[in-house]
């Protein structure tokens, strides 16, 4: 692994379709996200899609499936990962990209923001599951995307960034999940960008 204290070393985790976990690639590929390595793939199901995308790009994926397991005694398989990858505390960032399981406390208290999230509404409406449903029941008129930084509630930590869409009154779940995914895959990765570069300050209760 490089030594280089500028570099990031991304864990990126997925459940599923893994768009957002491509368009982070692509960033980094690209060069909009700089310095930043991404060093491996992580889902707890081994049918992601994302998976084959992941492998595409050549980063390493791994797969724990143990579904069944609670809490700290699942995630405690993926910080033993990140411990025998060697990447330390201090230059590792974790996103998550459609990642489906609630993490445990102990794990998000190990890496105290340097787990990011990506959220289909404007938090903090609509938290949790389906929030593109949520906003077509309860009829707002705009909704969109947040990227925040995780902490121990679901979908509460500290906002990074986040863009609005229109919702049109034809819309349905699948309509407006679709105009959201474009922003979503705009705003990650700079957010990341942004985040790294220290250009969003964090205050105790809010950013700025
Ligand atoms: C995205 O819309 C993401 O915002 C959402 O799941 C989708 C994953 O798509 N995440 C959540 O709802 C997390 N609570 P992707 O696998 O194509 O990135």
């Amino acid at each position: 692994m490089s030594e280089d204290l500028n570099l990031t070393h991304l864990a990126i985790m997925i459940s599923g379709r893994g768009s957002n976990m491509r368009a982070i690639l692509e960033a980094i590929q690209s060069g909009i996200v700089e310095n930043v390595l991404p060093e491996i793939v992580i889902s707890n199901r081994a049918d992601a899609a994302g998976l084959e995308i992941a492998k595409k790009f050549g980063v390493p994926t791994v797969v724990f499936q143990n579904n069944e397991l609670r809490g700290w005694a699942y995630d405690v398989q993926i910080a033993n990962l990140l411990d025998d990858l060697g990447l330390k505390r201090s230059s590792l960032l974790i996103c998550l990209a459609g990642y489906m399981r609630i993490l445990s406390k102990q794990f998000i208290q190990k890496y105290r923001m340097q787990i990011l999230n990506i959220h289909p509404s404007l938090l903090p409406s609509f938290p949790g599951l389906d929030a593109q449903n949520q906003a077509i029941k309860y009829g707002v008129k705009v909704s969109g995307c947040t990227v925040h930084i995780v902490d121990e509630g679901v979908d509460t930590g500290w906002i990074l960034m986040q863009k609005a869409v229109q919702v049109y009154d034809n819309d349905t779940a699948e309509t407006l999940s679709a105009r959201i995914l474009k922003w979503e895959h705009m705003i990650y990765p700079k957010a990341i960008n942004s985040y790294l570069k220290g250009k969003i300050k964090i205050n105790r209760e809010k950013t700025a």
